[in-house]
């Protein structure tokens, strides 16, 4: 053999965060869409090094709980928080160890039921334009499905099928799917929309049984069976101490925002369809209630130079712009006030961050996370930067606010790890 033919091709980076083409949809991760969720991998490694131990761990804007069912099958104690009812309900659902027997009696039932004659409508969503977002046909069989979960009394079963029932929404819905936020396909497009709306679901239904099935076996194989908690508390308001004890969190993963809905990922406009038909609470009312959702009336300094001088030339451009992006930050450093009241001495909170751009002024947030938590005694351990390859977040934007005008958005982010002192 040539002393060629045994040099490694590739030389993967010691520390590789990228995770350029894992499989990201393994387990109940599956289940569905979200955006700029987190990747599993990055949860695993984070618990890996540094709780791999059973421990208490929190993710405060857990979306649809990546890190919680990362850290479940490893035998720890998951909390997680969101405010869009979604996102609760798809972290239920995939937290939720499932019995198969039951699921595949359930799956039986919908399948006679879906065979059924199609009676009339019991109940429509009201706070929407119901005919402009779906075609007659497509209510028809939401309708006929929903009135079939409405019997549906056990809470997990519920969760189960309530999830793959969102994304037939979605998926049969008018609404473009390429798009976080809701704009309807365009007429050309909607004349050949012809939906199979009891066709998505049952592929729905297939492929989240199997990543139940995966689960189910890596739960079985924790170290310990532990507990999942999912609450819904305003992380920026305050963690009651009902909800999760001071100074007992072990670890902190998350992926908080990268800025406010209105003007970043609109996660009340991805959820709102489905929301309508599942009749959650205050779904037209998600985006304002989320970080940075209410502008602020003058610009505060944050103590922290570079986003200090960032945000002073946004405002010289655009002050409304650069009023909601300081409210962001503003609910930023309040909700690490609160988490870092529930972590213990001695515990690491993770950080996955994203410097976005407004008006083409970068925005340090990596340096304003690190420094919200150094003013609450935590001690900065490391960054891990990666390349973001599969991410379903826009790579281009209009940071200008201006239609036709892009520039390159985030295609990097940072793993902030800090230590409670
Ligand atoms: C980047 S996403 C999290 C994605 C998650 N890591 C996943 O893998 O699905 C950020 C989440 O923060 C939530 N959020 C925003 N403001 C919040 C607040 N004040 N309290 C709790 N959750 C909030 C949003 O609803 C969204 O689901």
């Amino acid at each position: 053999m040539s002393a060629w033919s045994q040099l490694p091709l590739f030389e993967p980076p010691a520390d590789d965060w990228t995770f350029s083409g894992a499989q990201t949809h393994s387990l109940t991760h599956c289940y569905h869409d979200y955006p700029a969720r987190m990747i599993p991998q990055i949860a695993a490694k984070l618990i890996a090094r540094f709780a791999p131990r059973p421990a208490r761990l929190l993710d405060p804007y857990c979306g649809t709980g990546t890190s919680l069912v990362e850290g479940l099958i490893r035998g720890h104690e998951v909390h997680g928080t969101d405010l869009n009812p979604l996102a609760r309900l798809i972290s239920r659902a995939k937290l939720t160890p499932l019995p198969l027997a039951a699921l595949d009696t359930a799956c039986d039932d919908l399948e006679a039921w879906l065979r059924a004659p199609i009676g009339q409508p019991q109940k429509l969503p009201r706070g929407i334009n119901l005919t402009f977002w779906f075609q007659p046909a497509v209510i028809e069989r939401l309708a006929h499905i929903r009135a079939w979960l409405d019997q549906l009394s056990d809470d997990g079963l519920r969760a189960f099928f309530a999830v793959a029932f969102s994304e037939t929404v979605r998926e049969c819905s008018n609404a473009r799917t390429d798009e976080f936020k809701l704009y309807r396909l365009p007429q050309k497009r909607l004349a050949q929309h012809t939906p199979d709306v009891f066709g998505t679901l049952r592929a729905k239904l297939r492929r989240n049984r199997a990543g139940l099935c995966e689960f189910l076996a890596a739960y079985a194989s924790a170290p310990r069976q532990s507990r999942a908690y999912l609450h819904a508390f305003d992380s920026v308001k305050g963690i009651p101490a009902s909800s999760i004890a001071p100074e007992s969190v072990q670890i902190v993963i998350t992926s908080p925002p990268y800025g406010d809905s209105h003007t970043t990922v609109a996660y009340g406009q991805f959820s709102r369809l489905s929301a309508e038909w599942l009749d959650l609470p205050d779904a037209a009312r998600t985006d304002r209630a989320l970080m940075g959702g209410v502008p602020l009336k003058d610009l505060p300094s944050f103590n922290v130079p570079a986003l200090d001088s960032a945000l002073q030339t946004i405002y010289a451009q655009c002050p409304k712009r650069a009023l909601q992006v300081a409210a962001f930050y503003a609910d930023l450093r309040a909700s690490i006030a609160n988490v870092a009241q529930v972590v213990a001495r001695g515990g690491i909170a993770c950080y996955v961050i994203g410097n976005r751009k407004v008006c083409g002024v970068l925005l340090p947030t990596d340096r304003a996370v690190q420094h919200f938590f150094e003013t609450v005694n935590f001690e900065h351990v490391v960054t891990y930067q990666r390349a973001i390859p599969n991410k379903r977040m826009p790579q281009r934007n209009s940071p200008s606010n201006r239609v036709g005008v892009t520039d390159e958005t985030m295609t990097r982010e940072a793993i902030l790890v800090m230590r409670k002192r």
